[in-house]
């Protein structure tokens, strides 16, 4: 009984901790929490609920959260689809050979991780690394999605087919959803190909590197800044 109630007590200052003002609870001095208005403090806070989430089976075999990481106020939002082992282990997303590989495309248009905020789907490492189901999408997107609110991107570039379909309920190819814009929560959403999936063929760079000058194209319309772009290679 205890427990229950504990479990449910944690829910609720889970849900009002995510989601104020929506939700607000009366502490046991009778006075309201109040949202914070820094972004830096906000992501902090939710990263510090995230890093305790025990909200769906993974957290049983993570090893870290790996809740997210760069700029508080980036305009630009990268998101992966779920930690590999290496991210797993080290509590950071894309620091394997495909975050290798992002830090090279982020530095072609003159970015780097610092600059932008780098973020996967899922916090918590699927067995095996095999794709997120819908349950725990579902109980991972509240996150992403507050993560979005605290940050207010200008653009979310999804890194792959799984992030893209996952984030949007769609069933298309990557093929035909490069080059469009997507909304995602009322911010604008484009779709790249995964860095790994480049590693795999390198003939998709041509693409990529299509898509990236896209981007820095969205972001000079939408902020009126240029990046330095460097080459293609
Ligand atoms: N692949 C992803 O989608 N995300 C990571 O963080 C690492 C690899």
């Amino acid at each position: 009984m205890t427990r229950l109630y504990d479990d449910i007590k944690t829910f609720f200052k889970q849900q009002a901790e995510l989601f104020p003002p929506e939700i607000y609870l009366i502490s046991e001095n009778g006075e309201e929490s109040t949202p914070k208005t820094d972004s830096a403090t906000q992501l902090a806070e939710l990263e510090r609920i995230c890093q305790n989430c025990r909200q769906c089976h993974l957290s049983a075999t993570r090893t870290k959260v790996v809740f997210g990481t760069g700029n508080p106020h980036a305009k630009l939002l990268f998101i992966g689809e779920a930690p590999g082992v290496n991210e797993d282990l080290q509590g950071l997303p894309f620091v394997g050979r495909a975050g290798n590989l992002l830090d090279k495309m982020l530095k072609a248009i003159g970015l780097t991780r610092a600059q932008v905020y780098i973020a996967n789907v899922l916090k918590c490492r699927p067995p095996e690394n095999r794709t997120p189901n819908v349950g725990e999408v579902e109980k991972c997107e509240p996150y992403l999605l507050k993560q979005i609110a605290i940050i207010q991107p200008e653009l979310i570039i999804c890194l792959g087919l799984t992030s893209a379909k996952t984030l949007l309920r769609v069933e298309y190819t990557l093929e035909k959803m490069r080059g469009q814009i997507f909304q995602y929560h009322n911010v604008d959403l484009i779709v790249t190909y995964h860095p790994a999936a480049i590693l795999r063929n390198e003939n998709l760079k041509k693409y990529a590197w299509e898509d990236f000058k896209k981007i820095t194209n969205l972001y000079l319309d939408k902020t009126g800044e240029y990046m330095a772009l460097n080459d293609g290679e």
